[in-house]
């Protein structure tokens, strides 16, 4: 009898495909009636970001020999609590990379360079206001990208900025060789934060991450100073966020992902000011990001295969 594995979250249709001619796929959310009769029988699960796989529901998985994460960050698994009980976790580092960059690349674009779209002809005076009042104030290459976390994407989005002729500069904790800089020259936290006009957060999801962006780092920005968090929702305090916008004004904030809730509630303190553009986890919204991240399919047939997986989850503190 091939092994039972739930798709509790939606996969692109070709792996999804693949692993039905391996096994007996059951397309089911962890919120649906019959999910618990399935988990009692599933050797393998693949989830996406909104499905949390902890103590209680592996519990209800005696079976269950392998967790997929279709995607990168593996907050929402405790990756030790399935060691404990020999279920393997595996993910797929990488594979939307170039939709988180092309993602910056839009918000950049959106922030920096004002723009109405015409879908009529206009008087001649709203077409000269429109020139007028649609002016950047500064080009990005008169402007220093500040980016906090530089591994894959962070130094991706290094190149980007170097490709625009920004000033780029980046806070990592690892030795990055100068080879691997794109150009960007390493800064302390403090630097990063005082001298960035736009500060990009590309830093993973482990816990000791928490509050990175906190009033006490806030306080050290400028007051005009762009942040655009594509990364973990818990890295930003979004109080202390919410207090720095309403402070300064003319500082902005794109904020892409969440914390505590996706969706968001209606006491997000960043709603309703006019200086925080909230998006709803979008950045690896691309087809092709979908499916790359879909073939996490391959690993979880590895494991129920007896193989070695290509990419088993890291141990974060
Ligand atoms: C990730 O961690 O890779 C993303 O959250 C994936 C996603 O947007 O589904």
């Amino acid at each position: 009898m091939p092994p039972l594995v739930i798709e509790a979250e939606e996969l692109d249709p070709l792996p999804s495909a693949w692993l039905s001619e391996r096994c007996r796929v059951e397309r089911c959310g962890a919120g649906e009636a019959r999910f618990g009769a399935l988990l009692a029988e599933a050797e393998g699960l693949i989830v996406r970001s909104y499905t949390r796989v902890d103590g209680a529901l592996l519990s209800r998985a005696p079976r269950l020999r392998v967790v997929g994460r279709a995607g990168v960050a593996l907050e929402s698994i405790d990756v030790p609590a399935c060691r404990a009980r020999g279920v393997e976790v595996v993910h797929t580092p990488g594979a939307n990379t170039r939709a988180v960059v092309e993602y910056v690349a839009a918000l950049l674009a959106d922030a920096l360079r004002p723009r109405v779209y015409l879908d009529r002809a206009v008087p001649d005076e709203e077409w000269h206001r429109y020139r007028r009042e649609l002016v950047a104030p500064k080009q990005m290459d008169e402007l220093t990208l500040g980016i906090w976390g530089f591994g894959r994407i962070g130094s991706a989005v290094a190149r980007l900025g170097a490709a625009l002729d920004m000033r780029v500069m980046y806070h990592e904790l690892l030795e990055i060789p100068p080879a691997r800089r794109a150009g960007a020259t390493p800064v302390g936290v403090d630097r990063l934060l005082s001298e960035s006009d736009v500060l990009t957060i590309h830093v993973d999801y482990r816990e000791s991450n928490r509050g990175l962006l906190s009033a006490d780092a806030l306080a050290r920005c400028g007051p005009e100073v762009l942040i655009l968090n594509t990364s973990r929702g818990l890295v930003v305090d979004h109080a202390a966020l919410a207090a720095f916008l309403r402070a300064n004004p003319r500082a902005r904030a794109v904020i892409d992902v969440h914390d505590p809730n996706e969706p968001i509630r209606a006491d997000h303190p960043l709603l309703g000011l006019p200086n925080a553009r909230l998006t709803p986890h979008l950045a690896a919204c691309t087809e092709t990001a979908k499916r790359n991240m879909s073939w996490v399919v391959r690993d979880v047939w590895r494991v129920l295969s007896g193989e070695r997986p290509e990419c088993p989850a890291p141990n974060l503190a």
